[in-house]
């Protein structure tokens, strides 16, 4: 039964998180090694919060009540309450396998650990661990208080047990799941990427310009954001990533990262959260 929640990870995914589990009365404690990250993603759950307060979604109660669930901490004891603990760091490996064997320790030995990576390998992760049978993916999308779907993905020493609690969980959020299969980039990362790589090889090969793409696509295939808006919004950092992990998962030219997106990463144009990407945020 899962009553206590630990995030590790206060960036968008992981305050996302941490919103939506505290809505759905789940004590909610959320660590980040930077203590400025963790004033700012509560900030934003503040934030979010009180726009649906506004717009009448959420009572100022329900609102109050919310936040008194969620305690932030840079101190990763704060953990060991935890039945369940998300992990929404950054999308590299190296950094996701320091967090396990930190973290490991500090759990109960029956707490389950999951992992919000949106492509690596859940099986590999797990090997970095000391509880496989108790390690999954449950992948959250972006931004997550508003989108409906999670993704679940066992890896291959997953206990029905460890599945189940992770089913009920996400349920209990009222989120819609999907299950994945352990294969590079899950399902909708499998799908999206591919599309917004061939976008910007589109603005690459000046098929098309920023403006041109994202209108073709939101007007003509109906998508709330055009691709490259998109891109700016997941992170060109994160997208990168993901396209890597395909390329080399998959070993097929198909999913070769566009040079401009590689390029975009290197000048540290990351998008939204950087100030500028395909768009000017500044
Ligand atoms: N956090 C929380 N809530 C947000 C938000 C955010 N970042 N952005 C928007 N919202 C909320 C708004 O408050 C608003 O809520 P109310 O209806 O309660 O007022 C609602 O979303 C709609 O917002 P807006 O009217 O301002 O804007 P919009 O209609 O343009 O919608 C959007 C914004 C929901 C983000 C929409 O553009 C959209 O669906 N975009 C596509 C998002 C998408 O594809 N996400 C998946 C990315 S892939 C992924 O996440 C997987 C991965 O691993 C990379």
């Amino acid at each position: 039964m899962i009553k206590n929640v630990g995030i590790v990870g206060a960036g968008q995914m992981g305050c996302g998180i941490a919103q939506v589990a505290a809505m759905a009365g789940y004590k909610v404690h959320l660590y980040d090694i930077a203590p400025d990250r963790i004033e700012a993603g509560l900030a934003t759950i503040n934030g979010n919060m009180a726009r649906q307060v506004s717009s009448g979604k959420l009572t100022e109660d329900e609102r109050k009540k919310a936040l008194t669930l969620i305690k932030g901490s840079a101190d990763l004891t704060d953990l060991s309450p935890a039945d369940l603990v998300i992990e929404a760091a950054t999308e590299d490996e190296a950094i996701k396998r320091k967090i396990y064997v930190a973290v490991c320790p500090v759990l109960k030995p029956d707490a389950i650990l999951a992992t919000n990576t949106s492509s690596l390998s859940i099986t590999r992760l797990a090997s970095a661990t000391d509880r496989p049978e108790r390690f999954m993916g449950i992948h959250f999308m972006n931004p997550v208080p508003v989108m409906k779907l999670v993704e679940l993905v066992r890896g291959i020493a997953t206990e029905e047990g460890t599945f189940a609690s992770a089913r009920q969980f996400v349920t209990a959020l009222d989120k819609t799941i999907t299950v994945a299969e352990d294969f590079p980039a899950f399902i909708v990362n499998r799908i999206l990427l591919p599309m917004i790589n061939e976008a910007i090889y589109t603005l690459y090969e000046g098929v098309g310009t920023v403006d041109a793409i994202d209108t073709a696509m939101k007007l003509g295939a109906n998508h709330p954001m055009g691709p490259l808006q998109l891109a700016d919004f997941i992170g060109l950092d994160t997208c990168l990533s993901i396209m890597q992990v395909l390329h080399d998962g998959l070993a097929d030219s198909k999913y070769r990262p566009c040079p401009l997106l590689v390029k975009y990463v290197e000048a540290g144009w990351l998008g939204r959260k950087s100030g500028r990407g395909f768009y000017d945020y500044r």
